[in-house]
């Protein structure tokens, strides 16, 4: 596992030239993405690079990890809404390559198993963006979760339903009680993990991360298994390493 430790705007540059790199390579990568602060400064790198030196989407695939339950097709905080207009909208990414799993469907379950199809034919993810919850989840796979997991229904933690309050007029009564998830398996098989995370309050997480034991207790300490894992923090969530 590579950590890096820098201002959180280096930091973002440093996950922005990763995926260029990739694009300009393989312009039909497959990107997995990620909602949460923690990418959007990401975001605003690879729109500026798409204006200023014609970075383009238009043969990529995206991925999106996780996405809350029963949320209205045109509520701002649906993930495929949050990241079409993070990013899919500010570059030249056609709507129909960036997929997430449906939390609206009839059947959750099918609509989880045939997610995992269509990463698969896919040929898998390329580079997957990851941020961290308080709780050391990454996407929705709170503390528990089986590491060998796939992409299923879950329910929220009341720790994850506080911290996420702020993007609902901090009413926790507003946030889903339950998503979809890519599972940790499902993560584990991109083929880079590039994970963000800023702030003291992530500290204990990043702790936990690059030097806590491998547990379902903390969730993203699988990422210690990953061949080829970046994590970028910076000084703050660095502050327990
Ligand atoms: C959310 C998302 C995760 C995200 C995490 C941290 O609940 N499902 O994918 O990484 O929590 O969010 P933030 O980056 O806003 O701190």
């Amino acid at each position: 596992m590579e950590v890096v430790i820098a201002p959180a705007q280096e930091l973002a540059v440093l996950a922005a030239e990763a995926i260029e790199a990739l694009l300009r390579r393989r312009p039909q990568a497959v990107l997995g993405l990620a909602t949460g602060s923690s990418p959007s400064q990401v975001y605003d790198e690879l729109a500026r690079r798409h204006t200023e030196s014609g970075l383009s989407f238009a043969q990529a695939r995206g991925f999106m990890l996780d996405e809350y339950v029963g949320l209205a097709a045109d509520h701002p905080e649906r993930y495929r809404n949050v990241i079409a207009a993070d990013i899919a909208e500010r570059v030249d990414w056609p709507a129909d390559q960036v997929q997430g799993p449906d939390g609206l469907a009839s059947d959750l379950s099918a609509a989880c198993a045939a997610y995992e199809r269509a990463i698969a034919d896919a040929g898998g993810v390329d580079l997957q963006l990851l941020g961290i919850g308080t709780d050391g989840h990454i996407a929705f796979n709170e503390p528990g979760s089986s590491l060998a997991s796939r992409t299923r229904i879950k329910t929220l933690t009341t720790q994850t339903r506080v911290d996420n309050a702020r993007f609902f007029d901090g009413d926790v009564e507003q946030v889903p009680t339950h998503c979809l998830t890519q599972g940790l398996g499902t993560i584990m098989e991109a083929r880079h993990l590039v994970l963000l995370a800023t702030g003291r309050h992530k500290a204990e997480a990043v702790h936990q991360l690059v030097e806590g034991p491998v547990s379902a207790l903390w969730p993203a300490t699988v990422m210690q298994f990953h061949p080829h894992a970046t994590v970028l923090v910076d000084e703050a969530a660095a502050s327990r390493l």
